[in-house]
């Protein structure tokens, strides 16, 4: 296996970033490694100390570097041999870095006699991750003279998974911890192409008791992350993955990476440069063309080699009248194009280009598929269209500044004004990743299905251009969001705030229950709620959205949402069910009744959660100290105070012990028609069946565990969107 670099046959292959060294000493640094500011990928820094000569390359402290391989996605690194019965070895990584060692290319090696070696996955878990004996002869001194170290004075194995770190432990062969025993030499982790060659009797030469050999090569492996790494990884429909890496002519391909008992990356990959390519696929434009014809084997057997971008053609020997023939022909098609006009045959051959160019996104944003569905359904055809390009480039001003409405969760929004003038809201998305193309078409065929007169209408769609585009109906007045928060004039009165909130209520409940499948939103939020002029409210943005069969509950997922709405128990468990979407709708509520942000900065602390701060305020009988005080002008205090045990039912950690949406609708409605009232502690509703459950108890008892669940809930890091 080479472990060498990939070396550029042809100087002009990048290696490094443009004014990067590409060197530390002797080892090519090629990126996403490197050593300046500004010369490595996030997570790749190394450490050239260049006082040395020649300097020497780290990975960490005491860590050196041997080598870089992008062929391979290996770092070949210098690590200790492990001489304590008890010891740990580590490649000098930490949890949670790019790099951790490579099972594939290493043997766990144990030198000594009558020695069983285990190497463990963290001192805490202990599981086992590689096991190996010795026994010898005669048990004085282990005979390294056996080169294959087939377990007499020398044992390998392989090794079950890779980590940054293990714990090694050694007994003697009966089990007994004998931190005494003389035959002991050492265990490590070693690059099995370096241990199954010579080297092995060099280290025979030291008796290893008192071994001079402190250091062996060990290959360690890295990747990228489809996530963590986007910018460098990105969308291409060419590639068998769908993915590439930021140089064209590249191609990603997801990677096996074990993470033991930690948690592994989302999605690894690595990238090669395509076939007839060669050079580092990790930066813009690093992968260039093999000139194949150059190679010291010609590759052609008979005839001239012609090299072509990816590839070469032998062409046939020409005789001289041949070659005649071809020059007049030519010649005659050269006078011929003339004639015809140059410039009429490249702008046809442009635009045949750019029509089969919108053909094929179309095939890659599933049209067919979408045209199929639709056209199944009379009712769905009669509401949803496929759009051209032309006809919403007309309509948007070619997608002028000017026309923004504003940027969603997915992408830009644009104002279009369609042929018949009818207004539209035309959405397109910032970057193309397959992930949000697939959440576009989520979208179309979750919209395509509902109607609801309080969920945004999805006109059509366009798929011939990379991102597909949504064509939606125009809302002209905003959202909830910039109504309560951005703007201080026109607020709106309690009553309208009602309505929004029951109007609201009534869709999602609609979502969870309607026909066959059930939809949970997954990003309800009060910018996602538009309204129209008459303060209707629509529901939007469905980018997220999943459809779940209605026997199917508590799909996993990856957690999705908005900071300040997420439900806490989804983002721990993963697990989604309707009542994440009760949680966010009662973040809502409390926004309705506080005019307050979901996430605010207060004196005490930046970034507090609104839904915490509401529910300890409901339950200290302290609600109204954050009451917006319009609603009191307006006399709204009491169905403010029902609504407000609505909230806190709403916001339950337990997704069990909330109401559901129809619940949430039920109790609006009353509070719209009066016919509900706050009794201090529960809400008294003249219906029967929504007594006695779980949300109506009162529990004021668990209010510090659940806090203190909730602040860390609150603290912990980057939610995603
Ligand atoms: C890489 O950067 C991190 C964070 O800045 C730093 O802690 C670490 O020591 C650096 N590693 C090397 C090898 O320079
Ligand atoms: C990537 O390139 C390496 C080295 O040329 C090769 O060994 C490996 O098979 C390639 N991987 C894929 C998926 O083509
Ligand atoms: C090694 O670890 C074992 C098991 O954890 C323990 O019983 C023993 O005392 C340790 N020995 C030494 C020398 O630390």
């Amino acid at each position: 296996m080479a472990l060498e670099l990939l070396v550029p046959t042809v100087a002009a292959v990048p290696v490094a970033l443009p004014g990067c060294p590409e060197a530390c000493g002797s080892v090519t640094v090629p990126y996403p490694f490197g050593f300046r500011p500004g010369c490595f990928h996030k997570g790749f820094n190394l450490t050239c100390d260049e006082t040395r000569h020649p300097p020497k390359l780290f990975l960490s402290d005491d860590v050196e570097v041997d080598a870089i391989s992008l062929a391979n996605s290996t770092v070949r690194v210098q690590s200790k041999m492990v001489k304590n019965i008890n010891g740990s070895w580590s490649a000098g990584v930490k949890d949670g870095s790019v790099l951790a060692m490579s099972p594939e290319h290493n043997f766990f090696v144990v030198i000594g006699c009558d020695l069983i070696a285990s190497l463990i996955d963290g001192p805490q878990n202990a599981s086992y991750v590689s096991v190996s004996a010795t026994r010898c002869d005669n048990s004085s001194a282990p005979d390294l003279s056996d080169t294959s170290c087939s377990g007499v004075g020398c044992c390998r194995t392989t090794i079950a998974w890779g980590l940054p770190t293990y714990e090694v432990q050694v007994k003697d062969l009966d089990q007994q911890v004998d931190d005494t025993t003389p035959t002991y030499g050492g265990a490590f982790i070693v690059d099995r192409e370096w241990f199954s060659g010579t080297n092995v009797g060099a280290m025979q030469n030291s008796t290893f008791a008192h071994t001079k050999v402190t250091k062996v090569p060990t290959v360690l492996q890295w990747w990228l992350d489809l996530e963590r790494d986007y910018g460098l990884v990105v969308s291409d429909f060419s590639s068998p993955s769908g993915w590439r890496c930021i140089s064209l002519n590249s191609f990603a391909f997801i990677v096996a990476v074990s993470a033991g008992s930690g948690a592994p990356p989302s999605y690894p990959v690595r990238c090669n440069c395509s076939d007839g390519y060669e050079g580092n696929p990790y930066i813009l434009h690093g992968c260039q063309d093999i000139d194949e014809c150059k190679q010291p084997v010609h590759p052609c057997m008979h005839g001239r080699c012609i090299n072509m971008p990816g590839t070469y053609r032998c062409s046939a020997i020409i005789s001289l009248p041949g070659l005649i023939t071809v020059i007049s022909i030519t010649v005659g098609l050269a006078l011929l194009s003339s004639l015809l006009g140059v410039a009429k045959i490249s702008n046809k051959l442009k635009q045949r280009r750019a029509k089969k160019l919108r053909h094929k996104f179309f095939m890659r944003n599933h049209g067919l598929l979408l045209q199929q569905s639709i056209s199944s359904s009379k009712d769905i055809a009669e509401r949803t269209r496929i759009f051209c390009l032309e006809e919403l480039e007309q309509s948007t001003n070619n997608f002028d500044q000017n026309r923004i409405l504003g940027g969603g969760g997915h992408g830009t929004v644009y104002k279009g004004i369609l042929s018949d003038q009818h207004i539209v809201a035309i959405k397109k998305a910032k970057i193309v990743v397959q992930r949000e193309i697939n959440q576009f078409i989520n979208e179309v065929v979750i919209l395509s299905q509902t109607n609801h007169r309080n969920v945004v209408k999805l006109f059509g769609c366009c798929l011939e251009t990379e991102v597909p585009l949504l064509v939606y109906e125009f809302i002209s007045n905003g959202t909830l969001s910039f109504h309560l928060h951005g703007q201080t004039e026109n607020p709106l009165s309690w009553k309208d705030r009602l309505r929004i909130a029951l109007e609201t209520a009534r869709a999602i409940a609609y979502l969870h229950s309607a026909a066959t499948i059930s939809v949970y939103h997954r990003d309800i939020k009060s910018a996602n709620i538009l309204l129209t002029d008459t303060l209707t409210s629509k529901l939007s943005d469905f980018g997220a959205s999943r459809s779940i069969e209605l026997d199917e509950t508590g799909i996993l997922t990856a957690v999705q949402g908005t900071y300040g709405y997420l439900d806490p128990e989804y983002y721990y468990t993963g697990r989604l069910t309707e009542k994440s979407d009760v949680y966010s709708f009662g973040v809502i509520l409390a926004e309705l009744l506080t005019r307050v942000t979901p996430v605010f900065s207060s004196h005490s602390s930046e970034g507090t959660s609104l839904a915490s701060h509401v529910v300890s305020l409901i339950r200290d009988n302290r609600f109204l100290d954050i009451l917006d005080g319009q609603i009191v002008e307006e006399g709204g205090t009491e169905d403010a105070e029902v609504v407000s045990r609505l909230v806190e039912a709403c916001l339950s950690l337990k997704g069990e012990e909330r109401p559901t949406m129809r619940q949430v609708e039920t109790i609006l409605q009353d509070v719209q028609s009066s016919k509900a009232h706050y009794n201090g502690q529960t809400i008294s509703v003249n219906q029967s069946a929504l007594k006695g459950q779980p949300w109506n108890k009162n529990k004021g008892g668990e209010g510090t565990r659940i806090y203190s669940m909730e602040n860390e809930f609150i603290q912990s890091s980057e939610i995603p969107r």
